[in-house]
């Protein structure tokens, strides 16, 4: 069976909301919402225009990234294609599986983006050469 991870294998995940006229809330849990354990939980924010974040892959780590202020790109590549997700909206989830190259651009102003992970930090981890991640990825891992 291949297991070769595609950019259609990264899903936006709608995520409860509250609607409530003292204001809106919305929440996600392990297993319910995601389909992993969340371990460790970062964010990024004070992105000066133009700069990018990411551009790397992760062997075997999950993860779930939230614009929960502003906006940003995310820029998804499994070697052959390119898919890129727009996150605007704090109810909205991206899963993203290991295996699959992404970075993070266009942020605008005071954007705060949330990243849920299924491992906690590790060097070990990343893949941060490109030419080695599509080559891991043409294989059935
Ligand atoms: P990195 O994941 O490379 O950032 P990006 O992918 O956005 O370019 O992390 C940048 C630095 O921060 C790196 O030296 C490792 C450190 N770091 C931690 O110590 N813990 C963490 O949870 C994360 C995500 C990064």
């Amino acid at each position: 069976m291949s297991t070769r991870i595609s950019v259609d294998n990264c899903t936006l995940i709608d995520l409860p909301k509250i609607q409530d006229p003292r204001g809106n809330l919305s929440f996600i849990e392990t297993e319910k919402h995601v389909p992993f354990d969340i371990k460790r939980s970062y964010w990024i924010y004070d992105v000066p225009g133009g700069e990018v974040r990411g551009g790397h892959a992760y062997t075997n780590l999950h993860e779930c990234i939230i614009a929960l202020s502003g906006s940003f790109d995310v820029v998804l590549d499994d070697g052959r294609e390119k898919k890129i997700v727009s996150l605007n909206r704090s109810y909205y989830g991206l899963y993203v599986p290991p295996m699959m190259w992404r970075s993070l651009e266009n942020f605008s102003t005071n954007s705060l983006c949330l990243i849920l992970s299924s491992e906690p930090y590790s060097e070990s981890l990343y893949i941060r050469n490109y030419e080695e991640y599509v080559k891991n990825n043409q294989q059935d891992i």
